[in-house]
């Protein structure tokens, strides 16, 4: 099953949005393997980030995700990293489509809220980032899941 990494910034800590926005995910029926809060280091701002050092706004993004705790989880699902972007929108919240995480509560790029991975060989990346293996807890089944697997999906 595909995994993505995703964070909720310190912007969305701090406004107490966590639980809004993980309902999100959770009501799409994608299954949260991993969560924690934490503060992002230096180191792991760089490593995260290190795609777009030497960009403009790159100091600003680093001094932003390490400016107080983050949520950061991995969830899974069909499609997973493309949905999960759907939901978060785009990076810049004045163009985000009406209904995504961004749209609904932000208004700068810089304080956008959320972090989702935009393809797979970054979700591995991030993931791997920011949780060991032994921190997954793939060991329990959704709701939808057992629909699906145990009692032939929604058919009568
Ligand atoms: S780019 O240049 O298109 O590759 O960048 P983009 O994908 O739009 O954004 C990459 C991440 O940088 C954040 N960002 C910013 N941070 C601070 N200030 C400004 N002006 C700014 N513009 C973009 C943006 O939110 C992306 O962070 P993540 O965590 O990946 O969403």
């Amino acid at each position: 099953m595909e995994r993505t990494f995703v964070a909720i910034k310190p912007d969305g800590v701090k406004r107490g949005l966590i639980g809004k926005i993980i309902t999100r995910f959770e009501e799409k029926s994608y299954k949260i393997v991993a969560l924690k809060m934490m503060n992002v280091t230096d180191k792991i701002a760089a490593k995260h980030y290190e795609e777009h050092y030497g960009k403009p706004f790159y100091p600003e993004l680093i001094d932003f995700i390490t400016s107080g705790p983050i949520v950061a989880m991995i969830i899974e699902g069909r499609n997973v990293i493309k949905g999960v972007r759907h939901i978060v929108g785009s990076t810049r919240p004045d163009e985000a489509d009406v209904g995504s995480i961004r749209a609904d509560y932000s208004s700068y790029s810089t304080t956008n809220l959320i972090h989702a991975s935009d393809c797979e060989e970054s979700a591995e990346r991030e993931l791997h980032l920011y949780f060991d293996e032994k921190e997954l807890c793939e060991n329990y089944k959704t709701m939808f899941e057992i629909i699906i697997n145990e009692h032939g999906g929604f058919k009568q």
